[in-house]
């Protein structure tokens, strides 16, 4: 039930934060953080952590608190005076199992590490990678050169990261044996309660061992189901990031209509005047009052060198950037009274 429920509430989100991606104004995209490979790991990673979130982690905790409530009452029915001394050994089996499912979360392929340095790390070399990949011919003609220094940042971003993993795996083999000797204390205290028990009390042996198996089956439960906790704390981190992209308001979304606006495009006479604009991620203006006229029905070409801005100007004539001064008419109407839809056809 828990993980039909999760799995509808991960889709819906899944479907929003697609349409929330793919309705964002252009410049959106240009910012590092918005990189193929960042969104590509929200899209992915994240998503599966809110997903643990919503599916395993509530039903194993109910599983948990359910299992451990009757337990207690089971074994307080076979041997209270055992019951009660053996929970009160409980926690050390309990911080044993807790610490060693947290070991296992951690080691599940990078996904115990959301929210993190190490994660961030993970996420930049991921970004560089896939942009290198999308811009391959690019990353290839300017030589050896480039490559060697791409891998040498590719390299970089790993460091942090293995050196983090080597200092866990210290924190691991101790917590990994003391959850081990955990174990054995546990039922052998348990067992010394119970003798103890047989011994100064009239009690049946049967029940005293009953009331011992009972709480250390429960005990054993309720460190595995809290061992979840962490992945909450990297579900909310997961949330915080995918809410906040949906959240964000686009701001030309090309689903907003009004009645208002220019559906139809007349003649056609385009106007650049005085036009400045610079690109949101960048501090040096590409077009510097700019100002020309292309007529009704004319086949215009631009011509430049390399980055003076021919793709920039028909960016702009189709809305994808808004201008920082000056403006851009179609036969004599600004370009923001025209319908995107109609403009971009
Ligand atoms: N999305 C962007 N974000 C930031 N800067 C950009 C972006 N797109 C282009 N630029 C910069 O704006 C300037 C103009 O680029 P533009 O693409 O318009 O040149 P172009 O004349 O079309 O060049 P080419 O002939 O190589 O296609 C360049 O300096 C370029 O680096
Ligand atoms: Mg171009």
């Amino acid at each position: 039930m828990y993980g039909m429920a999760g799995e509808h509430l991960t889709t819906n989100v899944r479907k929003e934060l697609m349409e929330g991606i793919i309705y964002k104004q252009l410049s959106w995209f240009d910012s590092e953080t918005k990189a193929p490979g960042m969104l590509t790991n929200i899209m992915a990673e994240d998503m599966s952590a809110l997903n643990g979130m919503t599916t395993e982690t509530i039903s194993v905790m109910v599983q948990g608190f359910l299992g451990m409530i009757l337990s207690f009452v089971l074994a307080l029915y076979f041997s209270w005076r055992t019951a009660l001394f053996t929970l009160l050994c409980s926690p050390i089996l309990m911080i044993g199992v807790f610490g060693m499912s947290r070991l296992q979360w951690g080691n599940k392929g990078g996904s115990g590490t959301h929210g993190t340095k190490e994660a961030d790390d993970y996420s930049k070399a991921n970004a560089l990678l896939s942009d290198s990949i999308m811009n391959y011919k690019t990353v290839m003609s300017f030589g050896q050169k480039n490559i060697n220094y791409l891998i040498e940042r590719f390299n970089e971003h790993l460091v942090s990261p293995s050196q983090q993993r080597i200092k866990n795996a210290h924190k691991s083999g101790i917590l990994f044996g003391y959850s081990q000797a955990s174990r054995v204390i546990f039922v052998g205290l348990a067992f010394w309660i119970g003798s103890r028990m047989i011994c100064n009390y009239d009690v049946k042996k049967a029940d005293v061992f009953l009331a011992v198996f009972v709480l250390f089956s429960a005990g054993f439960g309720v460190g595995t189901s809290f061992s979840n906790l962490p992945s909450i704390s990297k579900a909310k981190a997961s949330a915080q990031k995918i809410f906040a992209i949906i959240d964000e308001k686009s701001t030309l979304d090309i689903r907003e209509e009004t009645p208002d606006q220019l559906t139809k495009i007349k003649a056609g006479k385009i106007e650049f005047t005085d036009v400045c604009f610079r690109y949101p991620s960048r501090s040096k203006n590409v077009l510097n009052q700019f100002s020309m006229t292309i007529p009704a029905n004319a086949k215009i070409a631009l011509v430049g060198h390399s980055g003076c801005g021919k793709s920039t100007i028909t960016n702009l004539i189709l809305r994808f950037y808004e201008l920082q001064s000056g403006s851009i008419s179609i036969d004599g109407t600004k370009l923001n009274k025209y319908n995107i839809k109609a403009l971009r056809r």
